[in-house]
């Protein structure tokens, strides 16, 4: 039998704003025209508001996170921290250290004019070829929602908004606009929906984002879903500001709860809307609904005159503060998955020559591409950060061993010098239809980048000239990545003059990694020739980007990986950095397979072969496959970890820090294992047949073994869980849970214990189990610590029959190191 859980039922909002407050919001609401409403419910242009002189409201600026706060500007003359990514933040399972991130970020935001941060991204990892994987957090709802909810608190303690997204089951990004994702109601609740609810409910998150895609048969931004569960049964009083370009219509959209539509100043409000209203398709009181949001919104970050924002704006972050938290982040998020015979850490005093290897091992990737990239001040590559720590005390040797043969890299540094003003880089110059310069400037790297920039929305073709200098003799690749009509020429002659096609549905894809089109050029050593690229502006774009690039003679694959090996084999250690590339792990398209690109599996192999000290490090953002994973010594993930990569992983390494992180997902041995892995709809729609069971639920399902499983991470030292301990708890009740553990190894260290239920006898289908709490644990070796772990009462609740009911009776609570390897239980008795 089931009863009904009332205390899960109608979770309210936490701050809801002072009376005094919401009466000035009001004020200001009645003394504005249907006009002056409906302005302000679309963009002012691509990252702002529109403002209201009449009523005090100043324009609020919106910008992308989450990794940073990229600002207005989409280049490097507009730099943000580049904290570590979001599947290596969730790595950390460590709600405090997600909320010091969210108060850095809102710094971050309020030193560049932002108001708002566009994120936490809170989708599931459903599969782990989803694009936005590393953007994510985790393929568990509950994992997921508790760190989302600390980034939110973190950044709104400090005034600025925080916007969760995207609304909902954007779980994917093939055919995003209009994929309609088919799920039921209880998957959508237990899983989809969860993590939202706890960024209102248990954060208060100001804004929420509506996806692209639709949710059986409605797109989000027209969806039931935006009113109900999110406003009437969570409480949500903030705005719902719709994915950008995602509001697709005028009165069925504005009859939704949606309040913002983004990008501005065009779309499917404005007078269309105000004309709906007045022939009564749309009630006045839809929009003043919207305003009211959208002014409380102004309220709490301070945007109207004569209210206090929720919080003081936080001091600027220093850069000495920005990098001690990027590199603290980046080490907790580290997960060591193998450390055969205690080969990490790496005994320092012993090593005399380091073999450092592979294609990101000079040029890590420190995050994921698409919308969720910022510009960093730097980057510390894993090569860079080994020898800075090293110093004189051992040789630090590079090899790349194979290349990731991305094509073009934009050119920049000594490649090119401004024929201009003299300076290294590039010029550019903004031209009308007649050739004349709207407006000149000077770029330090040769990608540009105009979104909802309205010079460049006015010209009719954007050039960019540089002079190009041959570092060596041979073989140059020079052209442009970039959708559209480009012209290059190069010493005056025309190298191609043509239409570039896009080789993805996705306008924002076709943007942010677009197609590259290229010309050889054979060059001698100290060579330099003028190029010059012409873009033609299509009438009417809202955004140009692309990029003057180059690629420089390599030697072959053989004589790299050659190299690679021969310097393995001289070293007393080989460390093989390894990843994806921007081409592989972005926005707009999903990966298709879960293979290292290129010849980077035979590369470690090849180096694993002479060293049996061969230490992997695999920078990417989400599962790749490691056929290779038992043949070296050591394997540590190290994620997109943002600026500080290289410090971090050398304080990992070589010991100064433990690498702290445990995984958030499951990483397949092989793609054929994995249980939920096709992101491909059919005839536009994406079954979520799979129901509740996704990630470690499903592998625990189907019996499979993966290469390393959901909560697995190895640290410096050894754990062992010696009880775990529950009362018996009535319905509705949290529960607390005792869990004993002792530190077995021979350090100090930080464990993360997990808890997971599971109802064998259940009269309701469940998952094999499922992750009930979790808490970390700090102890000294040989020391014995008893941790609390809180399971709320939604871990019991499932959702039937439209409302939260739970299933009394006996369950079993699992204590362990991971999904897989559960070591205690013990029998909860759950009544009435
Ligand atoms: C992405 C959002 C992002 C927005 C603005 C969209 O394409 O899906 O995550 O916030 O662009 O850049």
């Amino acid at each position: 039998m089931a009863v009904a859980d009332s205390h899960a039922a109608r979770p309210q909002k936490t701050d809801h704003l002072p009376e005094a407050v919401e009466r000035r919001v009001s004020d200001a609401l009645a003394a504005l025209s249907l006009e002056q409403k409906v302005r302000l419910l679309t963009g002012a242009d691509f990252w702002s508001t529109h403002p209201e002189p009449a009523i005090g409201l100043r324009r609020m600026v919106v910008s992308d996170g989450p990794v940073g706060v990229r600002g207005e500007r989409w280049d490097e003359r507009d730099p943000s921290v580049c904290l570590p990514s979001s599947t290596a933040l969730a790595a950390t399972w460590d709600e405090a250290l997600l909320e010091r991130v969210g108060a850095a970020l809102a710094s971050e935001a309020r030193r560049k004019g932002v108001d708002v941060v566009l994120g936490p991204t809170v989708n599931l990892h459903r599969s782990p070829l989803g694009g936005r994987h590393f953007e994510c957090f985790s393929e568990d709802p509950l994992l997921t929602g508790r760190l989302g909810a600390a980034y939110v608190r973190g950044l709104q303690a400090h005034g600025v908004g925080a916007t969760p997204k995207h609304y909902v089951a954007n779980d994917s990004e093939t055919e995003r606009f209009t994929v309609d994702v088919r799920v039921d109601e209880r998957t959508l609740r237990e899983l989809y929906l969860a993590p939202f609810e706890r960024m209102i409910t248990g954060a208060g998150a100001w804004l929420v984002m509506a996806s692209y895609n639709a949710v059986n048969g409605v797109t989000l931004t027209e969806s039931a879903l935006l009113a109900s569960p999110l406003e009437d049964e969570w409480g949500f009083d903030g705005v719902v500001v719709s994915d950008w370009t995602a509001t697709r219509s005028t009165e069925a959209a504005a009859r939704a709860a949606l309040d913002l539509a983004m990008p501005g100043p065009g779309g499917p409000w404005g007078a269309a809307l105000v004309a709906a209203v007045r022939r009564g398709a749309v009630p006045e009181k839809a929009i003043d609904d919207k305003v009211r949001r959208l002014l409380r919104l102004a309220a709490r970050v301070g945007a109207l005159e004569g209210v206090a924002p929720a919080a003081p704006a936080p001091a600027p972050l220093s850069s000495a503060e920005a990098g001690a938290l990027a590199r603290e982040a980046a080490a907790a998020g580290m997960v060591l998955v193998r450390n055969q015979g205690d080969a990490l850490p790496l005994d320092a005093a012993s090593l005399r020559r380091i073999a450092v290897i592979g294609p990101s091992a000079a040029a890590g990737r420190i995050q994921g591409g698409g919308s969720a990239s910022v510009h960093p001040h730097y980057a510390v590559s894993p090569l860079d950060g080994l020898r800075a720590a090293l110093g004189r005390r051992a040789e630090v040797l590079h090899a790349v061993g194979t290349r990731i043969h991305e094509g073009l890299v934009p050119v920049a540094g000594d490649q090119v010098v401004d024929p201009v003003s003299g300076q290294r880089g590039v010029h550019v110059r903004l031209l009308d239809a007649k050739g004349g310069v709207l407006h000149e400037e000077h770029r330090d790297v040769g990608r540009l980048t105009f979104i909802g920039d309205q010079r460049a929305n006015e010209a009719a073709a954007i050039e960019v000239t540089a002079r190009f200098r041959a570092a060596e003799a041979g073989l140059y690749r020079i052209g442009v990545a970039g959708v559209g009509v480009y012209r290059l020429t190069a010493g005056g002659q025309v190298l191609f003059d043509e239409v570039v096609l896009p080789d993805k549905d996705d306008m924002a894809a076709a943007l942010l990694a677009p197609p590259q089109r290229a010309a050889e050029l054979s060059l001698a050593a100290g060579q330099e020739i003028d190029l010059a690229l012409t873009h033609t502006v299509p009438v009417g774009t809202l955004a140009v980007a692309f990029s003057l690039g180059a690629e420089v003679p390599a030697l072959s694959d053989e004589e790299e990986l050659a190299r690679a090996v021969d310097l393995a084999r001289s070293a007393d250690v080989a460390i093989v950095v390894v990843g994806t590339t921007e081409a592989i792990e972005s926005e707009g398209f999903d990966r298709s397979t879960l293979g290292l690109p290129g010849r980077q599996d035979e590369l470690i192999r090849a180096v694993a072969a002479v060293s049996p000290r061969t230490i992997v490090l695999v920078n990417s953002g989400g599962p790749v496959t490691m056929p290779w994973r038992d043949e070296v010594a050591a394997v540590l993930l190290t994620w997109f970890p943002g600026q500080e990569f290289g410090a971090a992983a050398a304080d990992v390494l070589l010991g100064a820090v433990e690498p702290g992180g445990r995984l958030p997902t499951t990483w397949p041995a092989r793609a054929e294992d994995v249980p939920v892995l096709s992101t491909k709809p059919e005839n536009g729609k994406l079954v979520y047949a799979e129901g509740l069971h996704i990630g470690y639920r499903a592998w625990a399902r189907a019996g499979v073994t993966p290469a390393y499983p959901f909560g697995h991470g190895l640290g410096y030292t050894r754990w062992e869980i010696l009880d775990v301990e529950a009362p018996s708890v009535a319905a509705g009740a949290a529960l607390e849970a005792r869990v004993r553990v002792r530190n077995v190894g021979t350090r100090r260290g930080r464990h993360v214990v997990q808890l997971y239920l599971s109802r064998p006898d259940s009269e309701v289908e469940r998952p094999a189990l499922w992750l009930a709490g979790f808490a970390s644990v700090e102890a000294e070796p040989d020391q014995t610590v008893d941790v609390a772990v809180t399971v709320e009462p939604r871990a019991f609740a499932h959702w039937a029959a439209g409302r939260w009911q739970v299933e009394p009776g006996v369950y079993t609570l699992h204590a362990g190191h991971s999904a897989a390897v559960l070591t205690r239980q013990t029998a909860v008795h759950l009544h009435e």
